[in-house]
C-alpha cells in the first residue's frame, strides 16, 4: 500500500504565503559580505571560516548581515540576535564554558513539550539572546521536502525567530534555533494553520519518530519505513505532545539491517527490516560481477585501486556464517544459516536481493550512558509482519508502554528497567516467549532464579523434617 497522508493535505504555495520580497531576501552583495564585521570581536570564530568545509560562522554572518539590512518592522525579534549569539559563542571559546543558564521551561498551550527554553547568562552584554528558545518541528518521514514548504518556513522563521536552524536535530526534528517566549504561540499558530505542520517532542514523552529513506529510494527496504513512521507518529500524537511517561521514549525505523537511522543505538524501540525466506540470486548478474562488468559495492570503493573483484575473497570468505559458496560459476547460499547481515547484498546489489517474506525485528532498550551505562537495543521480537494498519505492532508497543509506565522509576529509560527486572521477567510481563535468538550467549553465572511453582515441593519446608534425617 503506498504511503498516503491520512487527511487531504493543504497545498502550500510559497508565492501566496511569502513574507519577504526577492529584494529583501537578497538585500546584500558579495562585496558587502566580504567586508562585513559583526558588532562583536570574534577572532576564534573567524578562524573557523577557513578551510574547505562549509563554515557555520560564515553562514551565520551572512544571516546577520541580511538582518542588519532589513527594515526595522520586518522582523519581530531583535535584529542583532545572530550577532549576539556569535558574540556569546566567542566568550565561550575564550573561557571554555557555556553561557546558557540552566534549564528553561516554556511551551505552547495544550502541549507539554516541543520547545526547549534557553536564556543567556550574559543578558546585559547580549540582550537579543536573553531568550533563545528552540522549537522542534516534526520533520516529514525521511526528510523529503519541496521548496514551497521550506521557503514558507524560512520566511516565518526569519520574521518571528533568529533565522538560524539546525537541519536536523539528531532525533530527526527540524530545529528552529532562537526566539523569544512571546513568539512561541504565534509561531505555533502559523505552523499549524498556515503550514499544516505540528511541532515535535521533548520531555518525558514519545519523541519525534524518524526513519531511513526506505522504499522511497532504496532497493533494500524490507517494509515501508516512511509509512510506519508516519502512522505511528499520527497514532501516538497524544503521547508525543503531552508527557505521560517515566522518561523519554524514541522510535526509529530502519528498512534493513544496514541501519541508516541507527535505530539500534538511538531508539528505545528499534524497528529493523528483515526477511524470512531465501535471498534471491540472479546468477547471470553474479557472473557479470565476477567478469568485472558490474562494480562491487556499486562503486563505493572506486576512490582506490583494490584490484580486480574477487568474489571468494570479498564475499564468500567474509560471510559471517560461512554459508556461501561459489562453485562452477554458480553462487550458493545456505539460507537457513544466513544471519541476514546484508554483506553479500551490499557487495553485489545487482545480483542479490533480500527475500520476499519480509517484516521487522523489534529491539528494545537502546540509550546513551546516563545513568547505568550505554546500551544498544536487545532483540525482543525476532520477526513480525509490518503491514498497514500495523495493529500487531501497536499492540506490542502498548504492552511495553503499559509495563514501563507503571513500573518505570522516575527518569528510568526502558533499557534500564529491562536491566532492573531482568530479561526473563520482562519477557513474561510483555507476553513474549523467551527464545534463543534473544541472547548472544547463555549466562555464565549460576545465580538462577526459579519460580516456586516450577520446583517440586515448593519453598515451604519444615526444618524438623530435615533434622529427622540430619542430626545437629
Ligand atoms: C545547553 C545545554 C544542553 C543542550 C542544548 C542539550 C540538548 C540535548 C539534546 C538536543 C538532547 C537530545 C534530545 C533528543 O534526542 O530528543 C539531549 C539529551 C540529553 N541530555 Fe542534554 N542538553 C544540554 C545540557 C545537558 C546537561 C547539562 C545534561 C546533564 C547534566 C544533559 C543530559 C542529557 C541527557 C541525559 C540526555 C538524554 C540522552 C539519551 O538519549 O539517553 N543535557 N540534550
Ligand atoms: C564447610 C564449610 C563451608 C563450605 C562447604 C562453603 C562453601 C561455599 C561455597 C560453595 C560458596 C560459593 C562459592 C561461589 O559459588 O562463588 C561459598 C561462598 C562463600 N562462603 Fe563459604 N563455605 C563454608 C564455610 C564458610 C564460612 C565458615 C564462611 C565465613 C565465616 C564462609 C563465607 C563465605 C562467603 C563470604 C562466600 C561468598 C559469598 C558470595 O560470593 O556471595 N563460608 N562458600
Ligand atoms: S536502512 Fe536499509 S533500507 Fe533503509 S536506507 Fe539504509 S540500506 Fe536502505
Ligand atoms: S546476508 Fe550475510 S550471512 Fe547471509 S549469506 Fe549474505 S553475507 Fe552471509
Amino acid at each position: 500500500m503506498p504511503f498516503e497522508p491520512k487527511e487531504p493535505q493543504k497545498e502550500i504555495k510559497y508565492s501566496e504565503m511569502r513574507i519577504y520580497t526577492d529584494e529583501e531576501l537578497n538585500n546584500y552583495t558579495e562585496e558587502e559580505l566580504k567586508n562585513f564585521k559583526i558588532k562583536h570581536d570574534i577572532p576564534d570564530l573567524e578562524e573557523l571560516e577557513k578551510g574547505p568545509w562549509p563554515s557555520f560562522v560564515s553562514d551565520a554572518k551572512q544571516g546577520a548581515l541580511h538582518r542588519r539590512k532589513l527594515a526595522d518592522d520586518r522582523m519581530l525579534i531583535d535584529r542583532d540576535v545572530i550577532e549576539d549569539m556569535l558574540g556569546q559563542l566567542q566568550v565561550s571559546f575564550d573561557e571554555g564554558e557555556t553561557h546558557w543558564k540552566h534549564g528553561g521551561i516554556v511551551g505552547v498551550f495544550g502541549y507539554g513539550g516541543g520547545v526547549i527554553g534557553r536564556y543567556s547568562d550574559l543578558p546585559e552584554k547580549y540582550p537579543s539572546i536573553a531568550h533563545f528558545h528552540t522549537i522542534r518541528v516534526n520533520q516529514p518521514a525521511s526528510k523529503f521536502y519541496n521548496t514551497d514548504f521550506l521557503r514558507t518556513v524560512c520566511d516565518m522563521w526569519e520574521y518571528r525567530g533568529s533565522g538560524l536552524m539546525n537541519l536536523h536535530g539528531s532525533t530527526g526534528d527540524m530545529v528552529l534555533l532562537g526566539t523569544t517566549t512571546e513568539q512561541l504561540e504565534p509561531i505555533f499558530f502559523e505552523l499549524t494553520h498556515e503550514l499544516g505542520q505540528d511541532i515535535g517532542g521533548s520531555g518525558s514523552n514519545l519523541r519525534t519518530p524518524s526513519c531511513c529513506i526506505g522504499k522511497a529510494r532504496c532497493e533494500y527496504a524490507l517494509y515501508d519505513t516512511q509509512a510506519l513512521c508516519y502512522e505511528l507518529t499520527q497514532y501516538y500524537q497524544d503521547e508525543l505532545h503531552r508527557p505521560a511517561f517515566p522518561y523519554k521514549f524514541k522510535f526509529k525505523f530502519d528498512g534493513c539491517p544496514n541501519g541508516c537511522v541507527a535505530s539500534i543505538a538511538r531508539s528505545d524501540m528499534s524497528f529493523i527490516g528483515t526477511w524470512r525466506d531465501d535471498i534471491r540470486i540472479d546468477q547471470e548478474a553474479v557472473k557479470a560481477y565476477v567478469a568485472g562488468e558490474y562494480v562491487p559495492n556499486a562503486g563505493a570503493h572506486a576512490g582506490r585501486d583494490w584490484g580486480k573483484f574477487d568474489i571468494q575473497k570479498e564475499v564468500i570468505d567474509l560471510c559471517p556464517s560461512k554459508c556461501m559458496a561459489y562453485e562452477d560459476g554458480e553462487l550458493k547460499i545456505d539460507n537457513k544459516e544466513c544471519v541476514r547481515c546484508m554483506h553479500c547484498i551490499n557487495v553485489m546489489p545487482r545480483a542479490l536481493k533480500p527475500g520476499k517474506d519480509t517484516g521487522v525485528s523489534i529491539l528494545l532498550g537502546a540509550k546513551a550512558p546516563i545513568l547505568e551505562g550505554a546500551q544498544m537495543a536487545t532483540l525482543i521480537v525476532p520477526f513480525m509482519k509490518a503491514e498497514p494498519p500495523y495493529d500487531n505492532i501497536k499492540e506490542f508497543i502498548e504492552k511495553v508502554w503499559e509495563f514501563w509506565m507503571e513500573e518505570g522509576k522516575n527518569r528510568e529509560r526502558l533499557g534500564e528497567l529491562m536491566q532492573r527486572f531482568g530479561l526473563p521477567k520482562f519477557l513474561e510481563i510483555i507476553g513474549v516467549p523467551p527464545a534463543p535468538h534473544m541472547v548472544k550467549t547463555p549466562r555464565e553465572n549460576p545465580y538462577i532464579f526459579w519460580k516456586e511453582e516450577d520446583v517440586p515441593g515448593g519453598w515451604s519446608r519444615d526444618i524438623k523434617d530435615y533434622r529427622a534425617r540430619h542430626k545437629r
